[in-house]
């Protein structure tokens, strides 16, 4: 039987892909391998989010030059946003590489592979909601699963590639997902996230439409308190009312939201077209927590856009502070090829976007760690999985419904059962704790 070696890079839609693509070629007689020299082929789901993404793709492909001389028959495949980005391109600097293909066109890789096709190129763009949706996913955990509600983005950032590598915003139809996640839910699967890029947009395009709330109404009356229930990425124009409601009341939805803000300064929030400013941000933050006073915020920021300014920056900071994020992913901003930003005149140097991550990063440990520091005490509930774990043998771990990583102590815990542990330490990552009662 043929041997799989699947690398996958970027955010949880390309784990999601990797998990689609490694049902598509188990149906095809494959089998997986961790080690690269005993492959027959090897594909690496690509992310061309930032500039340090693309590169780690082109070194690690580098790296499959001389395997392909010595092993005959070894097929190399790119898939993912890379693929969809650079496609021929690809193609022409990498004489050994025999096919690519987009996020798109996951099910075109079993024709590329019976057809023995190589410099194969598949990026044409999904008119509709393009995924295999009867391929069989093969999921790597048996407790939390993704589930794919949209694609796409319009948006069009001017920092952003995704729309040009994801194509337009499409919905999944409603039935497709609730039938997906009744599936999981037979299959006793204990936690859901829906994914796409503005999730929150869901459905407007679909006939009849049907809002996002509705979707996560349809979902908890399927799964009730069985199943935890988040979603990622909301954009925070389309926070609304009804979604804080439904944060607070819904009882399978999970008191977390991840709502990328990207700028405390309105400049450059408007340079970014971001389509709000700080004041609307700050709004949402507030609605949030007077529905749901325990929900945990979590953000992304980007640090020296081009025509960023000392005070911008500073303004970002004070709004971190403002906010008191429970967590947040930093990035210094990288020109994409494609997008506007990329076209500004303005840029900055890696040192100053160097300097002003640092800083970020610091009051960003001190704000999580006093966020954090609020649990100690309290007695909270924690889905158990070995996966938070990152390795350690000793501990167990798992999350609250906020989305924190606890790791505690205590005997007789099994993986995918809910217990209640009593939080005794807090760092800016995790929280630690004892057992309180068995599951
Ligand atoms: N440079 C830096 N960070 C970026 N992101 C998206 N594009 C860029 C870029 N060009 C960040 C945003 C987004 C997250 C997924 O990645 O913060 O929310
Ligand atoms: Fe990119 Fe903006 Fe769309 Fe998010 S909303 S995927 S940042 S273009």
């Amino acid at each position: 039987m043929p041997k799989l070696k699947l690398i996958t890079y970027g955010c949880q839609a390309n784990d999601l892909d990797s998990e689609r693509i490694t049902g598509l070629l188990l149906r095809e007689g494959y089998t997986f391998t961790d080690r690269e020299e005993e492959a027959d082929l090897i594909l690496l789901n690509t992310c061309a989010i930032r500039e340090k993404a693309e590169h780690k793709v082109y070194s690690r492909l580098g790296s499959f030059q001389a395997l392909k001389r010595q092993r005959t028959g070894l097929k190399i495949g790119i898939c993912g946003c890379v693929a969809q980005q650079e496609g021929q391109a690809l193609l022409n600097r990498f004489p050994y590489l025999d096919f690519v293909v987009g996020p798109g066109q996951l099910t075109a890789i079993p024709p590329l592979l019976q057809a023995g096709v190589t410099r194969g190129l598949a990026t044409a763009r999904a008119a509709g909601y393009s995924y295999p949706v009867n391929a069989p996913v093969q999921r790597r955990s048996s407790i939390r699963a993704w589930v794919s509600i949209m694609e796409g983005c319009d948006r069009f950032c001017t920092f952003c590639v995704v729309p040009f590598t994801r194509g337009r915003e499409r919905s999944r139809p409603s039935q497709d997902i609730i039938e997906e996640i009744r599936g999981l839910k037979r299959q006793g699967y204990r936690e859901v996230t829906l994914l796409g890029q503005t999730v929150n947009s869901y459905g407007r395009k679909l006939t009849p439409p049907i809002t996002f709330v509705e979707l996560l109404r349809r979902i908890d009356q399927l799964v009730g308190d069985r199943m935890r229930i988040r979603f990622t990425s909301p954009h925070p124009s389309d926070v609304t009312h009804e979604l804080a409601t439904a944060i607070a009341e819904l009882p399978s939805l999970c008191e977390q939201i991840h709502l990328p803000v990207q700028s405390g300064s309105d400049r450059i929030l408007h340079r970014m077209k971001r389509g709000y400013d700080r004041e609307e941000f700050l709004e949402k933050v507030a609605l949030l927590r007077a529905k749901a006073p325990e929900i945990a915020i979590t953000t992304d920021i980007i640090v020296g856009f081009p025509g960023e300014t000392e005070e911008d920056f500073q303004t970002t900071l004070d709004l971190m502070q403002e906010v008191l994020f429970d967590g947040a992913f930093i990035f210094k901003y990288s020109p994409r090829s494609r997008t506007e930003a990329e076209r500004m005149p303005d840029q900055l140097s890696e040192e100053v976007k160097g300097r002003w991550l640092e800083q970020a990063l610091a009051l960003l440990n001190r704000l999580s760690l006093e966020r954090n520091r609020a649990y100690l005490g309290r007695t909270v509930e924690v889905l158990v999985n070995r996966e938070d774990a990152k390795g350690d043998a000793i501990r167990h771990a798992g999350r609250t419904r906020q989305n924190k990583i606890v790791h505690f102590t205590g005997e007789g815990v099994e993986d995918g059962g809910v217990v209640a542990v009593a939080i005794t330490e807090a760092t800016p990552l995790y929280l630690q704790g004892e057992l309180v009662c068995p599951q």
